[in-house]
């Protein structure tokens, strides 16, 4: 029987659009892999429409609609990148209906998704990040550095937000910037070294593997504009030692397994004289068939109409054990 995807797209943070673009290219690729495929659109004032239509009046209204396309669905695909979306709250939609879906549980979203968090997860593990500091948003008028910092939003995405910061002029605009995507802020050392990306994903027998890295070209900060307007170049496989490779990819699946992440995660870092640094988590990254995680699995041969099936099998209703605290004998 025809499988039918629920791809939910959009969301209410800055990352509206590079989401809306993720779920058009899933859906579309689901399509043509057969599945009967159903778009939900989560708008940037938080109401739910499916196309064109509107499932019910207001926020409590279209989510109430959206309950009855989502409990019609064999499993749902959540696109939604950024807070109140990749941040869990849609895994734990999934976890309260017993939806199947693809990707991180509430854990492993909400923990990826803040930055500060996932640092102190990567040292407990033993994977070294940029050495850092954590601000609230009415700290800002007080703080002070002497050398160069990165400044970033704990929870944002898509480069919003994030900035160097050389001087005390540029320190006051970047925590002003940041300060506007989230309330509290991520004060980095600059790391010096390659940027290179690891997509792990994990099957639907459990097993979990990572394809061949991707590094990424940039001239400075990989920054909003460059992610967007084509203008980033990137290396499919990145050239990288034998040594190197090895650590980057036993980092990425560390990571994965310390997070307790499903479907697929993108682990970037930093490659540096020292080994790998790690920078962030991704438990909802970007996939359209151009973004960095479809290139590296077409990289290892699988091609990103069958990777997104292949997600859609390992779909799983998140959290789900309950038979085992209350039902089993
Ligand atoms: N500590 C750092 N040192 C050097 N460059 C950094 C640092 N943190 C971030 N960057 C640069 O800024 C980009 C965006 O930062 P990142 O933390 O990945 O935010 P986002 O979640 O928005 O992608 C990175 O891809 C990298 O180029
Ligand atoms: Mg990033």
């Amino acid at each position: 029987m025809t499988r039918r995807i629920v791809v939910i797209g959009g969301g209410e943070n800055a990352e509206h659009d590079v989401s809306l673009a993720t779920a058009a290219a899933v859906a579309e690729a689901l399509r043509s892999g057969g599945f009967d495929v159903e778009e939900v659109t989560i708008g940037r004032d938080g109401t739910w429409r499916r196309g064109q239509e509107a499932l019910g009046s207001g926020v409590l209204g279209s989510v109430a609609g959206a309950l009855g396309v989502i409990g019609r669905a064999d499993a749902v695909f959540p696109a939604v990148h950024g807070p109140s979306g990749e941040d869990g709250t849609l895994a734990a939609l999934c976890a309260l209906t017993h939806t199947p879906m693809v990707g991180s549980g509430l854990r492993a979203g909400a923990v990826g998704m803040d930055k500060w968090t996932t640092k102190l997860v990567a040292e407990a593990a033993g994977i070294r990040t940029a050495p850092g500091r954590l601000v609230t948003a009415a700290e800002i008028a007080g703080i002070e550095f002497r050398t160069e910092v990165v400044v970033k939003p704990a929870s944002a995405g898509s480069s919003f937000g994030v900035a160097l910061a050389r001087d005390a002029s540029q320190l006051r605009d970047a925590l002003a910037c940041a300060a506007r995507f989230d309330d509290r802020i991520l004060i980095e050392d600059v790391v010096m070294g390659r940027e290179v990306d690891v997509a792990v994903l994990r099957e639907a027998d459990g097993r979990r593997w990572a394809a061949p890295p991707l590094e990424i070209h940039a001239d400075g900060l990989f920054d909003t504009r460059s992610k967007y307007d084509g203008s980033a170049r990137f290396s499919v496989p990145a050239e990288l030692d034998h040594g190197d490779r090895a650590a980057l990819t036993e980092a990425a699946l560390r990571m994965f397994d310390a997070l307790g992440c499903a479907g697929v995660a993108r682990i970037d870092f930093f490659l540096t004289d020292a080994g790998p640094v790690l920078n962030e988590v991704n438990t909802v990254p970007g996939m359209t068939a151009e973004s960095q995680v479809p290139r590296m699995f077409a990289a290892a041969g699988l091609s990103y109409e069958r990777l997104v099936a292949r997600l859609v099998d390992a779909a799983t209703v998140p959290g789900f054990h309950m038979s085992a605290i209350c039902g089993a004998p």
